[in-house]
């Protein structure tokens, strides 16, 4: 046993750096972490998708990990905090070439993605891609570890989504019929219903723990800000509307899926009203301002940080740490990390039935 003990004794190497992995997290019951959605959690699966919606450049990364990722912030993303609160490596993209080891657990994220296949259809890993992703590290895993103790180590797993956002986004930035055809409450159904059919992929393989936030004052990031005419502070209030809608549906889908689900637990953040509280009281948190560190125009909300886009004039402030938000639609690593803990040990006020800590633990 000594020796099987020093063979999982073992440098794990993430995109920061070297860590020596031997302790809690490789005990016989670590539970892995699978990451699922969208921009808030892709630690830079979209490097390896031909799209222009990717962060791996200057002055995206510039703080933490000194050099770019492929991240949408100028540091660590929330996934990267949940995975260091569970003493796990951080995991690498799903698609990184060489990338094979998924004890740990996986991160399918990708910036853009929808629960809509046709979200940026093309230019993303959608949803049911990144199930079908899953499916095969599943497979792996149950050839590595046989499949009763695959079954185990899937339950014991959390998965982690972030997805809504854009499939709300796309519609009403685009030229996009979509909410002609159906309406507000229809699509919303649309995107929820492709969410429970992926959570119920991911059960049948044997997940159990389920963490999810909701979406809340989404109108409110510097990128949709913009688009009011007169850019006199407002919020863009129809991505709030559908966001509304959503936050409302998706207690109640999770609700449904706890007496469907053998065994289904959930842990969901309200960023309805940790992201409210930032954006309007911004000093309280430590934030000199709720505009962006990088970009440009009114509250820095033109997409141009980086200059890689279509805009190549960007500003960039000198402290991402007194920003709420790093470029103009996502936060900065210390924003991140305040919503991080507040899903990791916040009271149900905040994130429940479980914090991430409890549904890990439990
Ligand atoms: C409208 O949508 C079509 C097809 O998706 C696209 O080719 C076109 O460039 C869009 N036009 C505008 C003004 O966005
Ligand atoms: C999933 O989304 C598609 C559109 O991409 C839609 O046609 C379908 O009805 C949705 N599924 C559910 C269960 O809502
Ligand atoms: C800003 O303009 C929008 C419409 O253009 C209007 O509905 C809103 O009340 C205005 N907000 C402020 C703070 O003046
Ligand atoms: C936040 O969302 C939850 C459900 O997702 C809802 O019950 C609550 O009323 C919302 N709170 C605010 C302040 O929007």
């Amino acid at each position: 046993m000594t020796s099987l003990r020093l063979f999982l004794c073992c440098f794990v190497f993430t995109a920061s750096s070297i860590n020596l992995v031997c302790s809690r997290s490789l005990q016989k019951n670590h539970a892995a972490l699978f990451v699922f959605g969208d921009s808030l959690f892709d630690p830079g699966n979209n490097n390896y998708v031909g799209t222009i919606g990717r962060a791996n450049f200057y002055p995206y990364g510039e703080t933490f990990f000194k050099h770019p990722t492929g991240r949408f912030s100028d540091g660590r993303l929330i996934s990267d905090f949940i995975a260091r609160y569970a003493n796990l490596p951080l995991a690498p993209p799903y698609l990184q070439p060489g990338n094979k080891q998924f004890i740990y657990g996986a991160n399918f994220a990708s910036a853009g993605a929808g629960a809509l296949s046709e979200t940026y259809q093309g230019f993303v890993i959608d949803l049911k891609t990144q199930l079908r992703y899953f499916k095969r590290v599943a497979k792996q895993l149950r050839q590595e570890l046989g499949d009763a103790e695959a079954m185990a180590f899937f339950s014991r797993a959390v998965y982690l989504f972030n997805v809504g956002a854009n499939d709300y986004i796309l519609p009403l930035t685009s030229n996009s019929t979509v909410l002609e055809t159906f309406s507000k409450q229809e699509y919303v159904g649309m995107v929820i219903g492709n969410l429970t059919e992926t959570i119920e992929g991911i059960h049948k393989s044997g997940g159990r723990k389920f963490g999810f936030l909701n979406i809340g004052k989404l109108g409110c990031i510097p990128s949709l800000k913009v688009l009011v005419p007169g850019n006199n502070g407002s919020c863009f209030e129809p991505v709030n509307e559908l966001a509304k809608l959503n936050d409302a549906a998706l207690p109640k889908a999770l609700e449904e899926l706890e007496i469907k689900l053998a065994q289904f637990k959930y842990s969901m953040h309200y960023l309805n009203i940790s992201f409210a509280e930032r954006l309007n009281n911004p000093q309280k948190y430590g934030f000199k301002s709720n505009i962006a560190c990088c970009g440009s125009g009114p509250y820095r909300g033109i997409d141009s940080c980086g200059g890689r886009r279509v805009v190549a004039e960007y500003e960039l402030c000198s402290d991402p740490s007194e920003y709420l938000f790093f470029d103009s639609g996502h936060l900065s690593d210390k924003a991140n990390k305040q919503i991080s803990q507040l899903m990791w040990s916040g009271t149900p006020d905040i994130t429940g039935p479980y914090n991430l800590k409890a549904l890990f633990e439990t």
